[in-house]
């Protein structure tokens, strides 16, 4: 394949900053893009043979409405969205080059992309086949296909449910009116985790992780199926059956 530039909208923030200092460091000629930045979409698509969309998810459908009819053909459209269902099937629909969704599954703190899992949709491929796979597996990572209806599927778990949760006793926490300081005087090694992931998920880029669970199309089942296991758990409070509680949880994972 001939060289080709790398434009990342979205780029000077985030995972789109933290994926174009990777390409830089694989030897990539990578332009960024924000809401100030010189360099506009005509330009990006003009030069690149591959545009990436790394916005935030309330914006990530208007700049693949806005990108995608600008894009050549033969070029790659891609994006890091970490919902994968929506955004594809805008991409397919918004432009006649070739489409890849990909969800990083880690955020732009960790120092190295060795053994962190990567998904990718590979949506409409035929030059494209095979990149940018074979860059990340070359660094160590885990890159694996799946559909997009699948790939929401599995984040209604591994974010929806688990974002949701940290939420829930986040606010459970706050709701019990607590001085936080004191609490942790009391602190268990168990718990300070536990404060630390709700604090991070609490004070930290709030809107993505509402954007996350808000915005997935299973996202009502599961909360469902919480709303359930909270409400059996408290009925065997209320009876006082520590047996039957503890029954529940270890049938539950046997
Ligand atoms: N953060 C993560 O852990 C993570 C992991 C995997 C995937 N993702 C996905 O990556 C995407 C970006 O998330 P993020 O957390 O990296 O977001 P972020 O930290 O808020 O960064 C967003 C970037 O988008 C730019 N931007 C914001 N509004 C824009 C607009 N209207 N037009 C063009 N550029 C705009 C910002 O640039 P300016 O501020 O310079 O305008 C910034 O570079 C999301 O789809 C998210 O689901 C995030």
């Amino acid at each position: 394949m001939e060289a080709f530039k790398i434009g990342i909208i979205g780029g000077t923030g985030g995972i789109g900053a933290w994926f174009a200092d990777f390409f830089k460091g694989e030897g990539y000629t990578v332009h960024v893009s924000g809401r100030t930045t010189a360099m506009g979409l005509d330009e990006m698509t003009r030069i690149c043979g591959v545009v990436i969309v790394s916005v935030p998810i309330n914006v990530t459908i208007s700049v693949i409405e806005e990108v995608g009819p600008k894009m050549k053909e033969g070029s790659l459209l891609m994006d890091f969205t970490s919902l994968k269902a929506e955004p594809v099937r805008a991409m397919l629909d918004c432009s006649r080059s070739e489409v890849m969704g990909c969800h990083p599954l880690f955020g732009p703190d960790v120092a190295s992309i060795e053994g962190q899992n990567i998904a990718m949709c590979p949506a409409r491929i035929d030059r494209w086949s095979g990149w940018p796979e074979e860059v990340f597996r070359k660094r160590g990572a885990n890159v694996f296909d799946v559909a997009p209806k699948k790939h929401d599927e599995m984040m209604s778990i591994i974010q929806g449910l688990n974002h949701l949760d940290t939420i829930t006793m986040g606010l459970a926490l706050k709701e019990t009116g607590v001085d936080l300081a004191e609490l942790k005087k009391f602190s268990t090694p168990f718990f300070d985790t536990k404060l630390d992931i709700i604090e991070k998920t609490c004070t930290n880029n709030t809107r993505l992780y509402a954007d996350i669970i808000t915005g997935n199309p299973d996202i009502l089942k599961i909360i469902e199926i919480y709303e359930k296991s909270l409400s059996r758990i408290k009925d065997l409070v209320e009876k006082n059956d520590p047996e039957a509680l503890a029954e529940l949880i270890s049938r539950s994972f046997k």
